[in-house]
């Protein structure tokens, strides 16, 4: 299901609401959590609401879809650290109901497994959050990353460090693997939300609203799910009628 609004402010205020309706209604709900500037003002309107209509936080579980190798949780970059300051230090989640991938692991595929592992030990996520990379990846499953994968290293795309080396003080900062959910990790959620915002998402959601199920376009997976929201705003939707 597509919910497209005019402006970020309306589809943040979407999707906060739908987190708000969860953890409202499964107060132990198992939350999927995303990063990226897409989801900083969903998470600043989630506080928000959350300060107007307080909600018991303390039997929450989160699981964050991915982190950058070799960032420390203190390194500025670091989805961990992105977290803490756009959403956990804000909220009373228990700090032991919060999970991200650890990017300086020394035994990686220990981690890896474990982390799919233990979301699975908690019945799986309720509502997975996720954005999308400019060539489509979903966490940070590039393309060509099997739709039956779990927690796994990657290798970042071109593309992907060429996006993201914007928010690194110097290009030859940005990392080049990360830690990244699996596609079928992502699958198995009970529900998800995909947002994305902004003209240059324009050309990637048009290609996914045309595209069959193709491991080219990891984001494709997401048409074998039964419950998903996709929800843009006008400018991120503005190429998917001209494409059809
Ligand atoms: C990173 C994250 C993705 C996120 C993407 C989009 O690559 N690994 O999970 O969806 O960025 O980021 P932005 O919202 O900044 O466009």
């Amino acid at each position: 299901m597509y919910k497209i609004f005019d402006t970020v402010d309306e589809v943040s205020r979407y999707t906060a609401h739908r987190l708000l309706e969860k953890i409202q209604t499964k107060p132990n709900a198992v939350l999927g959590l995303a990063t990226g500037s897409t989801m900083k003002p969903v998470y600043a309107q989630l506080i928000e609401f959350l300060q107007q209509t307080p909600a018991d936080l303390s039997q929450l579980t989160t699981f964050n879809l991915d982190e950058y190798m070799g960032s420390s949780a203190a390194h500025a970059q670091s989805y961990s650290y992105y977290m803490c300051q756009h959403l956990f230090n804000k909220l009373s989640i228990p700090r032991h109901k919060v999970n991200l991938p650890d990017g300086m692991a020394e035994d990686v595929e220990c981690i890896c497994q474990a982390y799919s592992a233990a979301i699975q030990a908690m019945g799986g996520l309720d509502l997975q959050l996720l954005g999308i990379g400019s060539n489509g990846h979903i966490g940070f499953n590039e393309p060509y990353t099997s739709f039956s994968s779990r927690t796994h290293v990657v290798a970042l795309s071109e593309q992907t460090r060429i996006d993201n080396g914007r928010f690194f003080a110097n290009q030859s900062e940005m990392p080049t693997h990360a830690i990244t959910m699996g596609i079928l990790d992502i699958l198995e959620a009970q529900e998800i939300i995909l947002v994305a915002t902004g003209n240059n998402k324009a050309g990637i959601m048009a290609e996914l609203y045309h595209r069959t199920m193709d491991e080219a376009l990891p984001a494709s997976a997401l048409a074998q799910h039964e419950n998903v929201t996709i929800v843009l705003d006008a400018e991120a939707a503005a190429l998917l009628q001209q494409s059809a």
